[in-house]
């Protein structure tokens, strides 16, 4: 009811200004790196193992996709991460060392259900789940599992979840780069120092809210976007375009930047908004290229950049910058603005936010 909406005018609001307190809830639990954290018994498991396959459903899916990165370079764990209604019909070759390991907020979905079970009844028997619900079937059918500290999520477009799964993929990766000896106690400490800053980093990144409320107007009247990203922020990019769709009913696309001219590019009009993530990471240079083949095009770019990232507003460059560079966590900060996005968007357009047509909130049935 309205009384625990407080302030906010819809759940999802609500939810997406939760997420300092949902990331700092479900670091509360965490005293350091260890790979108890996922249950008795992790420390074996995660010597045993040497690929780790993902299988997950929508906004957990591009969870998983961002973990992957996480994975391959900082454990040194080769990674695959499939869209579970997918993989469970699929023929594929399984190999016995891998930690199968399933992203699900509900626990309930049913691809990801029966993705887990297929993947078992092929021999791999080592199952892990990051889920947000303790006594869900996902809990009870994984061997360990990291249960989130989201609290109740209702808006149908997953937001709190989202974050709190990568920070969970995250101490995953940690975990299994100290197994690995790829985590010294240097290492360790400065991770951790760094995820405990997250609540902070994202309390200023929501003080944004007015800058991407101007931007929402635009938005509202369009009828498609694309987005963009690179590396770690191409799962972001992606997201960004699922949020937006979801509750704006505008169709949006998302490109990792290097493809746009094998294909996307034919696209862009001086009608089409090009969302960009755009971090100052090492490919920032590669993006900022790619940002000029859609000026080239007329196409109106609206940037998320860093506080360093030397990208200016201009005709057709909107820019709105975060506050920090957060390095390999920023994946984390920059889905905000895009989740703000999208609602002020969705607000503007006078759509059902929290309960959009077509859409449930857990899909358990096939
Ligand atoms: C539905 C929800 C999404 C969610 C997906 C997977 O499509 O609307 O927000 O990401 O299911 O759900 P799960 O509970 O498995 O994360």
């Amino acid at each position: 009811g309205a009384a625990e909406l407080g302030p906010y005018r819809h759940y999802m609001q609500k939810e997406i200004f939760e997420q300092p307190k949902a990331i700092a809830d479900t670091l509360d639990a965490v005293p350091g790196i260890s790979p108890e954290l996922f249950g008795d018994g992790a420390y074996r498991i995660f010597k045993e193992v040497d690929r780790v396959l993902i299988l997950a459903c929508g906004t957990s899916y591009y969870a998983g996709s961002t973990a992957r990165y996480w994975l391959e370079s900082v454990a040194g764990i080769p990674t695959t991460v499939e869209i579970a209604s997918e993989y469970r019909y699929r023929d594929s070759v399984p190999d016995p060392r891998t930690l199968v390991v399933t992203i699900s907020q509900s626990g309930e979905t049913a691809d990801t259900l029966a993705a887990l079970k297929h993947a078992r009844s092929l021999g791999m028997k080592h199952t892990l789940t990051i889920c947000n619900v303790a006594t869900s079937a996902m809990v009870r059918e994984c061997e360990l599992a990291y249960v989130t500290r989201a609290g109740v999520e209702i808006g149908v477009a997953s937001t709190k979840a989202f974050t709190t799964q990568l920070v969970a993929l995250y101490l995953l990766t940690l975990a299994l780069a100290q197994v690995k000896g790829r985590l010294t106690d240097e290492q360790e400490a400065a991770e951790l120092k760094a995820l405990r800053h997250l609540p902070l980093a994202l309390q200023a990144v929501l003080a944004l809210e007015p800058q991407v409320i101007a931007w929402s107007e635009d938005f509202s009247r369009k009828e498609n976007a694309l987005f963009l990203g690179r590396g770690l922020h191409y799962p972001i990019a992606l997201e960004g375009a699922l949020k937006l769709k979801e509750i704006s009913y505008i169709h949006a696309e998302a490109y990792p930047a290097g493809e746009l001219k094998h294909g996307p590019l034919a696209l862009v009009t001086e009608q089409m908004p090009v969302v960009t993530v755009a971090p100052n990471d090492a490919l920032l240079e590669k993006l900022k290229s790619n940002m000029q083949e859609v000026r080239a095009r007329a196409g109106q770019l609206y940037v998320f950049a860093d506080a360093d990232s030397h990208i200016a507003s201009d005709t057709g460059v909107h820019v709105i910058r975060m506050p920090e560079h957060y390095g390999r966590l920023s994946p984390i900060l920059h889905v905000v603005p895009l989740q703000l996005l999208a609602y002020h968007a969705a607000c503007a357009r006078g759509t059902d936010v929290d309960k959009p047509r077509n859409l449930a909130k857990s899909v358990t049935v096939e």
